[in-house]
């Protein structure tokens, strides 16, 4: 892990999610904000970036517009060429290993329900209610509780917080 170029983290999330990645609900679901540098790594071998892991400061809105502030977890993204080979793990432990003493919230994020839940304790249990400003499927809108703080689980908006 160590700090890298920004370029060399945006060529490779388009390898990962391809160039027209700016228009998914992600983006507007953090449009604006600033990464979270103390949940956020790069995975390094021998000087090329192998992965990265970025998380962003986000919020639950219910319609009386009480904010819960939530952390949002993603793009998590490895090289194509090197996936499959443990290096996501390497990167969403390291994040979790963080977020145990410095997440200000809740983890949520969307993403694979079969990996994230099965390595990561990620459900949907608590989002059902939740809605994010563009199109998702439902399975995929995952959270997680870290750091004593618990999740919301009533109706509410996700977005930038
Ligand atoms: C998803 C991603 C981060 C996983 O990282 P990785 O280094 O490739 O995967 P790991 O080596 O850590 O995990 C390997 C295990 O997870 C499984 N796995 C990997 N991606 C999976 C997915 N999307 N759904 C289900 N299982 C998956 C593998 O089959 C493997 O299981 P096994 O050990 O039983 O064979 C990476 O593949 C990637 O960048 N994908 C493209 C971008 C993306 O979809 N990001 C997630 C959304 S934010």
């Amino acid at each position: 892990m160590s700090d890298i170029e920004p370029q060399a983290v945006e060529a490779l999330l388009d390898a990962a999610f391809g160039t027209d990645r700016f228009g998914r609900t992600a983006y507007r679901i953090r449009d604006g904000m600033e990464v979270v540098a103390a949940l956020s790594f790069a995975l390094v071998d021998g000087g090329i970036l192998t992965g990265t892991i970025q998380c962003w400061p986000v919020a639950h809105r219910n319609e009386d517009g009480v904010a819960t502030p939530l952390v949002m977890v993603g793009p998590v993204a490895v090289r194509p060429d090197v996936q499959r080979g443990g290096h996501g793990r390497v990167l969403m432990q390291r994040m979790l290993d963080a977020a145990e003493t410095a997440a200000d919230s809740s983890l949520m994020m969307i993403g694979d329900p079969e990996y994230y839940g099965r390595f990561f304790d990620f459900t949907a249990d608590a989002t059902g209610e939740w809605d994010l400003p563009g199109p998702y499927e439902k399975r995929r809108l995952l959270a997680r509780a870290v750091n004593g703080h618990a999740l919301p689980r009533g109706a509410g908006m996700i977005g930038p917080r």
